[in-house]
């Protein structure tokens, strides 16, 4: 099988391999393509190299942090952006440097602090004013500098789910972008600081271009500014990355985002980081699940009911997200509607409603398609159901378990009378 033939069939991996896993390891299940992630990066990378501008990738680890993911994009060239101490953990054990890793994060406690400062990371990307002070007396505490970054908020809308835009005035993230230069010009002699950079993130599943081409010339006219006034910075990080078609619709290519940017950039002569996950692991992954009843709908219509739910996959449930769902084996049974819903009881565990989908029949395994990022890391145990096991393709139709799933053994091992 062809990197290329992957991405163009809605199934990341064959019918046949898909059934071999579900027997072999049960469903649900969460199914990712490593050719199709390797792809996705390489596409990326490409697009920023082809440019010839100094840039470094952080793919964020929040969209997917499997040990086994993260391992692979380190393979392709990778950096990370890390959102707690537990990604930075993992991304270590994954083999990347300390230098390798950028830390976000609207809430970091003081032991994150101290940790990451211990480490020596790339850049601490902080928050508030609040936040470096922390850091300094941490840094000073420990007789180092800490790379810092500041985080603004440039107050623009990112036009994606207002759970997840980010860049507004009324989002709890970063500093206003008219306070920024005080604040650091004010600390751009403290012992424990080494100020790099400038930091910005309008939104996640931001499907066109105005917002990160207005974020990033706010962010770049604020660096000249520092640097006319003798601040002079290492970097800009633009946050996150391009959207997915999950519906509908088109996105802009890695091309058109990655010139953007840089066009931007190159007055400040500033190297650019960005920390793209969704992009790069969404549409290489999906949630694999049997059919465990159907029943009519008063409405119109069936129910498909799933042994998949909102704890495995909660984006339909959170913010209303469309996924494509699909039968794993082609039939010829006639097209119903169906509302397809997990085993939760909760009625906002409903993966798709007024489907069409081949006549569904109890057995059955059914994909739910872009389901790569966000999905495994946002699972849960609710109703005491285990964490799903993760599965990882090759090229060639091999694959492994590279997350099993959790026992009720694992999750009461935690806990005591
Ligand atoms: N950098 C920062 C600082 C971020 O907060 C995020 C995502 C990213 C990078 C990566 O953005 P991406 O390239 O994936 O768009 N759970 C939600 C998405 C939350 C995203 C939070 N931040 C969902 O399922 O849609």
């Amino acid at each position: 099988m062809s990197g290329a033939r992957l991405v163009e069939s809605p199934l990341i991996a064959s019918s046949a391999v898909l059934e071999a896993i579900a027997r072999e390891v049960g469903t649900p299940c969460y199914v990712y393509s490593a050719p199709m992630i390797r792809e996705r990066f390489r596409a990326l990378a490409g697009a920023f190299a082809r440019t010839g501008y100094p840039h470094a990738l952080h793919y964020a680890m929040k969209a997917n942090s499997a040990l086994a993911v993260v391992a692979l994009l380190r393979g392709e060239g990778a950096m990370v952006d890390a959102n707690s101490i537990g990604e930075i953990d993992v991304a270590l054990r994954a083999g990347y440097a300390p230098r390798d890793v950028v830390f976000t994060g609207v809430g970091k406690a003081r032991h994150e602090l101290e940790r990451a400062v211990a480490l020596g990371l790339k850049a601490i990307n902080a928050e508030s004013a609040g936040e470096l002070d922390r850091i300094d007396a941490i840094a000073q505490a420990a007789g180092v500098r800490a790379r810092v970054a500041l985080r603004v908020n440039p107050d623009v809308d990112a036009q994606s789910h207002p759970h997840i835009s980010t860049g507004l005035k009324k989002n709890k993230f970063g500093v206003a972008l008219d306070d920024a230069a005080e604040i650091l010009r004010a600390r751009r002699d403290r012992p424990g600081l080494a100020i790099v950079g400038i930091h910005v993130h309008v939104g996640s599943q931001v499907t066109t271009l105005e917002p990160f081409r207005k974020a990033a010339e706010r962010v770049a006219a604020l660096a000249a500014a520092l640097h006319d006034g003798g601040l002079p910075l290492d970097h800009l990080d633009l946050g996150g990355g391009l959207g997915i078609p999950y519906e509908n619709g088109t996105v802009p290519s890695f091309d058109e985002y990655a010139a953007l940017l840089v066009e931007i950039a190159r007055p400040t002569g500033l190297a650019l980081i960005v920390e793209p996950g969704r992009s790069v692991v969404g549409q290489a992954g999906l949630l694999l699940a049997r059919v465990v009843d159907v029943k009519p709908h008063a409405g119109a219509g069936r129910f498909v009911i799933l042994d998949a739910g909102m704890t495995e996959l909660m984006r339909p449930a959170l913010y209303g997200a469309y996924h494509r769902i699909v039968p794993v084996h082609e039939t010829t049974r006639p097209v119903v509607t169906c509302d397809v819903v997990g085993p939760v009881c909760e009625s906002s565990d409903t993966f798709g409603r007024a489907r069409e989908l081949p006549e569904p029949a109890v057995d059955d395994l059914l994909a739910i398609l872009d389901a790569g990022a966000y999905g495994a890391v946002m699972a849960s145990a609710y109703n005491r159901r285990p964490l799903p096991p993760e599965v990882l393709v090759e090229e060639d139709g091999t694959w492994r378990v590279i997350r099993r799933r959790t026992t009720i053994d694992d999750l009461l091992a935690l806990e005591q009378i």
